[in-house]
């Protein structure tokens, strides 16, 4: 164990990522950054060739950082595992999704364990960094890797440290977010805790796997419950005839025992509508049934047939129907400032408005396409007199890029979703 601790003290460790998405190739460029030297590891040939080229994929990500690592001959990537016998530890940073029946799909985490098996050997450290259920480590990863014969604590260290990125955030990063960390034994802790300390501010050492994957799963829990409290809130007030934000606007001036969480067009991203589901199918698997994830999960599923119905009603008195008109949408992101659409309750939105037969157009500076969900449309840019023949504009992602003011000076009809539009007024604006 001292052995590869003091080799990763001296910057001489050779580490990989395996999976250099979102959580992957941040973390893989800090590592760099301190001087490890990093290979990244993905199954797509076009993120190798990107990072080979000095190109970013990611919208936190620039060129430039990526360039200068690999430059300096301190990061490069590939998609040959066999690397994985040169390596001295191994984070492993693949997506973990819900199947349909929202049953966990670990078939990702599988798949890169089991390369791994292939290659392990004495003295490597094993990190699985994809949020999951509480369990997954020792459940899953450790029996396929000892395996081979080798045992962990004795021949090879894992552990369990979720990834707390917030992409989009200017303030909180790979370095300065605390790393949780959790060995199955005090001796892989130890060994993980030391990787970290080379690249990530605070490291906060738990007992075991198990407390870091319910770490994660609590936080994003709390997220999904909160976010659930207030879309229930906005539809309440939404009946007694109240403005929801301006409420909380007023709420959070309390300064103490409340914590201000926003209404929107339901959830979206690959870990809030996601993770608590894990959570959910491990509490359901030892006899407990989870009421608050589930409850959370209804209202927030909800959100984006309550915006359809508001922009259907705010036609309505425009003497309009769905069917036919002419709807714009504002941002297709999960949220402001990033390029990801996964489970973006737009597509939900537009998904539902399209169904009863709205002509659909987009505008979103960080996605100039969307293919999927059924959906083949290229973004139109916000230009002058752009919004003179649409019907109704929605506004489902609050990018700061969109001047707002000219949409409620050309729109006919705005449904703002996301409070985009506070300080602007006008009847044809209707608020979430
Ligand atoms: N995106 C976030 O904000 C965020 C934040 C915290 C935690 N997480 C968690 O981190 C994990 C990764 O999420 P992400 O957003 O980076 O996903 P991502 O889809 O952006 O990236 C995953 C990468 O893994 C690659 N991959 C898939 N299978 C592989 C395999 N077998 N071997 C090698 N590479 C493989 C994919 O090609 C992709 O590049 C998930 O468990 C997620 O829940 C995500």
């Amino acid at each position: 164990m001292q052995k590869l601790i003091d080799t990763i003290r001296r910057r001489e460790a050779r580490c990989g990522i395996i999976g250099l998405g979102y959580v992957g190739l941040p973390l893989a460029l800090e590592f760099a950054r301190a001087g490890l030297h990093t290979v990244g590891i993905d199954v797509d040939p076009a993120k190798v060739d990107a990072i080979t080229a000095g190109r970013s994929y990611i919208t936190d990500v620039h060129d430039a950082e990526i360039k200068e690592q690999v430059d300096a001959g301190r990061f490069r990537a590939t998609t040959d595992f066999a690397v994985i016998a040169e390596l001295d530890t191994i984070n492993i940073c693949v997506p973990t999704p819900l199947r349909k029946t929202k049953d966990p799909d670990l078939t990702y985490v599988v798949a890169a364990v089991n390369e791994i098996r292939r290659y392990l050997r004495r003295g490597q450290l094993v990190i699985l960094e994809s949020t999951t259920y509480p369990g997954t480590t020792e459940e899953v990863v450790q029996p396929t890797l000892e395996s081979g014969g080798l045992e962990v604590g004795r021949d090879f260290w894992l552990a369990f440290s979720p990834e707390r990125i917030d992409p989009g955030n200017a303030r909180f990063n790979t370095r300065n977010i605390p790393k949780v960390v959790g060995g199955v034994t005090p001796h892989c802790t130890a060994v993980a805790a030391a990787l970290y300390e080379q690249s990530v501010e605070t490291v906060v050492p738990v007992s075991s796997p198990r407390v870091a994957e319910m770490v994660k799963l609590l936080e994003n829990t709390f997220r999904s419950v909160n976010i659930g409290l207030v879309n229930e809130v906005a539809l309440m007030c939404h009946a007694l005839g109240l403005n929801v934000w301006e409420v909380i606007e007023a709420a959070k001036t309390k300064p103490f025992g409340f914590m201000a969480f926003y209404p929107g067009p339901g959830l979206g991203g690959h870990c809030i509508p996601i993770d608590p589901f894990y959570l959910s199918w491990k509490a359901k698997m030892n006899g407990f049934e989870p009421r608050f994830i589930e409850l959370a999960g209804h209202i927030n599923e909800g959100m984006p047939r309550f915006v359809v119905e508001k922009v259907t009603d705010a036609l309505n008195r425009h003497r309009k129907s769905v069917r036919g008109a002419r709807i714009h949408v504002l941002g297709v992101a999960y949220k402001a400032g990033v390029n990801d659409v996964r489970e973006s309750p737009a597509l939900s939105v537009m998904r539902i408005l399209a169904e009863k037969g709205a002509e659909l157009s987009y505008s979103d500076p960080y996605v100039p396409a969307i293919r999927e969900d059924g959906f083949e449309l290229d973004a139109s840019p916000l230009e002058n007199g752009s919004l003179g023949n649409i019907d109704c504009v929605v506004v489902l992602t609050d990018h700061r890029e969109f001047d707002y003011d000219r949409v409620v000076k050309t729109a006919p009809l705005v449904v703002d979703t996301r409070n985009a539009l506070r300080g602007l007024e006008g009847d044809h604006i209707v608020r979430l």
